[in-house]
């Protein structure tokens, strides 16, 4: 499978980093970056191109894993999916909006192609999947984070945000994929509280899912990516997981 990045920042090195040296099947070859610089260092690191005209990248590729910003989606998921190229998308806070959710669905299905939206900085996408549709009556999402994670100059602990996933992704768009992600797989509208907190060093989320089924609660602490400290590793690995998962046999776990 012939891959190419769009935004060579903290995930995309993390993934292409782990990914190349490997004989996994996956050709990272193409690097494409509004920063041309941070596309030639990553190019130079796995040995492939720094392009500047995104087609070049779009017309040699079979998926396009985007690792830039909201805008970049809205941007060139379309032309992208209109060649019948597949995609992974990171910055999902683009897709709560339900009008470009929409058109994307259609461009996709009309050019035969697929969105793929990795779990990225969470655990328990698998359950709130499972139980989406069968008397789930409650999903909630409390993240907190320290003052760097949220580029804020705060020392004391603060809610920053109480309220639905499409208004926080509208105040917090470069931090808040994680309640897009939920609210996608489970088509509602989930409640999101946003804590700023001095005494945490890591990135935490805690889900809590309540209905027919029972209950569960998961929670994740994760290290921030040192190059990106609104970025957690595991949105990374998620990525480099689901990258992988295209060429496996048996799948676990979906
Ligand atoms: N799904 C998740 O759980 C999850 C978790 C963490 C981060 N993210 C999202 O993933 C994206 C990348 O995160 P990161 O930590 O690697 O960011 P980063 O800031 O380290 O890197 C982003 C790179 O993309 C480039 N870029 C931004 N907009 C662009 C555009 N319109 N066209 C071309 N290049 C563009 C930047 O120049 C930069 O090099 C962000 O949108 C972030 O919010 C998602």
């Amino acid at each position: 499978m012939k891959v190419g990045i769009l935004g060579c920042g903290a995930i995309a090195n993390i993934i292409t980093t782990s990914i190349v040296p490997e004989d996994n099947g996956i050709d990272i070859d193409y690097f494409f970056d509004k920063d041309i610089e941070r596309a030639e260092n990553l190019a130079t690191l796995a040995g492939g191109v720094a392009v500047l005209d995104f087609d070049e990248m779009v017309d040699n590729v079979d998926l396009v894993l985007e690792s830039a910003s909201p805008d970049s989606v809205r941007e060139f998921a379309p032309k992208v999916l209109e060649k019948g190229c597949d995609m992974i998308v990171m910055s999902i806070g683009a897709f709560m909006d339900m009008d470009f959710y929409q058109r994307i669905e259609k461009i996709a299905e009309d050019n035969n192609a697929k969105v793929h939206l990795p779990s990225g900085a969470i655990v328990g996408l698998d359950g709130i999947k499972a139980v989406a549709k069968f008397g789930l009556r409650e999903v909630s999402l409390v993240t907190r984070k320290s003052p760097k994670s949220l580029g804020k100059d705060i020392d004391r602990e603060e809610v920053l945000f109480e309220g639905k996933a499409s208004e926080a992704v509208k105040e917090f768009p470069l931090n808040i994929n994680v309640a897009a992600t939920i609210s996608i797989a489970c088509q509602r509208d989930i409640d999101v509280k946003i804590i700023v907190d001095p005494n945490v060093d890591r990135n935490v989320h805690e889900i809590t899912a309540k209905g027919d089924f029972g209950e569960f609660k998961t929670r994740t602490m994760n290290f921030p990516c040192s190059a990106n400290p609104k970025t957690s590793m595991l949105a990374a690995l998620s990525a480099i997981k689901l990258l992988k998962s295209f060429n496996e046999t048996i799948s676990v776990g979906a």
